[in-house]
């Protein structure tokens, strides 16, 4: 399975920052699950280049413009530069923050033009007995995947983020039974968009409140990929439990 540890901006520390990276580097060695670092972005370099080997990385946003006279920002060709593999695009915390269809859209071909494997962030406020909540995500995912070349659309990642489960507990995350059916309805809307069979190997994940407690029953007949972790994964006891708990 994939994990991706994204750190928000929980790690502000370059000490923290360089231990939580070095324990990464230790559990991969023992561990069959590829683990993927989100940090923020000024730690990224740093942690990229010596630990690339064993772990990989991920930025947690990139910006929607190119390079040039465009003061703050960091593109996906920085991000490349500086050792990253994946991008995070759209997720939600960016999303509220001013992040629409189209510019999570526009992100998706930064990342990709920059050979970064983009993960999209999708997933509804909240769930309502009417089934609304899946024409949401399929907004979300064909508005980020219709623009690709289909050759791009192969390389999507898509985590399922409901909202109603981000920076909870184990108690409030998706059970393993909502995540099959939405699992399975993420695969069909890509097996529209994506050409002949691509879409059965499309990598889905989950993320929301992912913990030690609840990460083995999700992995389990839910028929995902991987998990993006947030605040499971800043403290070095809990991610080291959380990838026991799921060899
Ligand atoms: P959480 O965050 O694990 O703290 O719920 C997950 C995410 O927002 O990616």
């Amino acid at each position: 399975m994939l994990v991706i540890a994204n750190w928000k901006a929980y790690v502000e520390d370059l000490g923290k920052a360089k231990k939580l990276a070095a324990l990464a580097k230790r559990l991969s060695r023992g561990t069959k699950h590829a683990l993927v670092l989100a940090p923020p972005a000024p730690f990224l370099g740093a942690l990229a280049g010596k630990n690339a080997s064993a772990v990989r990385f991920s930025a947690q946003d990139v910006s929607a413009t190119a390079g040039g006279a465009r003061t703050g920002e960091a593109t996906a060709q920085a991000y490349a530069a500086a050792g990253a593999s994946y991008a995070i695009i759209g997720h939600s915390e960016r999303r509220a923050a001013g992040d629409t269809n189209a510019v999570v859209a526009t992100k998706m071909a930064h990342a990709l033009a920059h050979g970064l494997a983009p993960i999209l962030c999708v997933g509804e406020p909240e769930r309502d007995s009417e089934g609304r909540y899946l024409a949401f995500v399929r907004e979300e995912v064909a508005a980020a995947v219709e623009p690709l070349s289909p050759k791009e659309r192969g390389s999507v990642i898509v985590a399922y983020e409901p909202l109603w489960a981000i920076g909870k507990t184990a108690a409030a995350a998706a059970d393993a039974e909502d995540l099959a059916e939405m699992a399975a309805y993420i695969r069909k809307v890509l097996a529209e968009l994506l050409p002949g069979k691509r879409a059965e190997r499309s990598v889905i994940l989950y993320g929301g409140s992912v913990e030690p407690a609840n990460i083995r029953a999700l992995a389990a007949g839910s028929g995902i990929d991987g998990f993006l972790v947030g605040h499971a994964s800043v403290e070095p006891a809990t991610f080291a439990a959380l990838v026991a708990a799921l060899a």
